[in-house]
């Protein structure tokens, strides 16, 4: 920990200022092209006094997929969550560190949190439409943001399509969203995320609810959506991981042996391909060769 008296204040953390966080970063092995979307430096995230992850810094690049794998409870989600601020909504967290967003610490006292997760949206595990019809689970942000009904029709088409689920449900838009199938329910709701125009397109484990056909669905569409957005996805699923993301954050946890408290860390982070075939670190390597995990 860089700044042992930055957590001092209680709650209302204050990240260090832009100018003040050290450069470089051990973590970051390859150097990274293209525009970054994502600076992460030092992040660690606490529930209460229980530090859940500590230390990790890499970078998400734009038009990219982003892969975080590793066993469970080594801090995937909450680290995901802290990208778009969700753990706000999760009474007792608190992120430390620096999360830059297009050169933005997003935890900065002038940054509206309403507005973070508008451009960066998120899809969960379980596929969670409203129940609703299929056209007012796809209308329903942009309706709250003030969309008229003309262009409520547009972007519900047009997010349907780039969800590739338009054709299968073209005709039925006034149908329950409860009555599609899981795969359909995740294309549904990835529609719904695509809505509000996001940058960035979080996805917590979007496959794991689904059969092996809804989940190579879902894996081709998330190439295809790497076009327009950047993508972050946490996967337990290691081939899914190799086959869809550029880059990859292999992450573990480390256990303190007096108080057997586990606290998650990021071991490495590299291309993904080179995350597979020759990860620097011993533990990367068990892990993708299923030796541990
Ligand atoms: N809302 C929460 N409150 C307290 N502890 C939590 C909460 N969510 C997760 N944790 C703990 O944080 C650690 C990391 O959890 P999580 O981010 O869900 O891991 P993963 O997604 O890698 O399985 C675990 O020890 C978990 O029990
Ligand atoms: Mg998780």
């Amino acid at each position: 920990m860089s700044d042992p008296t930055r957590r001092a204040a209680g709650p209302a953390v204050v990240p260090p200022r832009l100018d003040t966080v050290p450069q470089a970063d051990s973590q970051r092995v390859s150097p990274v092209e293209g525009e970054t979307v994502f600076d992460l430096r030092d992040v660690d995230v606490h529930y209460g006094s229980f530090r859940a992850v500590k230390d990790v810094g890499f970078t998400v690049v734009k038009n990219e997929i982003t892969a975080l794998i590793g066993p469970s409870g080594c801090g995937k989600s909450t680290l995901l969550r802290s990208l778009n601020r969700m753990n706000d909504l999760i009474p007792g967290a608190r992120v430390g560190g620096l999360v830059s967003y297009h050169g933005k610490n997003i935890y900065d006292a002038d940054v509206d949190p309403v507005e973070v997760r508008r451009r960066i949206g998120m899809v969960f595990q379980k596929p969670n439409p409203f129940p609703k019809s299929i056209f007012d689970n796809v209308a329903f942000g942009p309706k709250v943001h003030g969309a008229s009904r003309t262009e409520r029709e547009s972007i519900v088409e047009d997010s349907l399509k780039k969800a590739a689920l338009w054709e299968e449900v073209k005709d039925d838009l006034r149908k329950s969203a409860l009555t599609l199938s899981g795969g359909q329910q995740q294309r549904l709701c990835i529609a719904r995320t695509i809505a509000m125009q996001p940058d960035v397109v979080l996805m917590d484990e979007p496959c794991s609810a689904l059969d092996p056909i809804a989940t190579a669905r879902i894996e081709e569409l998330m190439v295809d959506l790497a076009k327009q957005f950047t993508i972050v996805i946490v996967t337990h699923n290691m081939q899914q991981a190799a086959r869809v993301s550029d880059r990859t954050a292999f992450f573990s946890t480390e256990v303190n042996e007096t108080s057997d408290i586990r606290t998650g860390v990021l071991v490495e982070f590299d291309d993904t391909q080179r995350i597979f075939s020759n990860p620097s670190d011993e533990r990367t390597e068990n892990y993708v060769t299923g030796r541990f995990g």
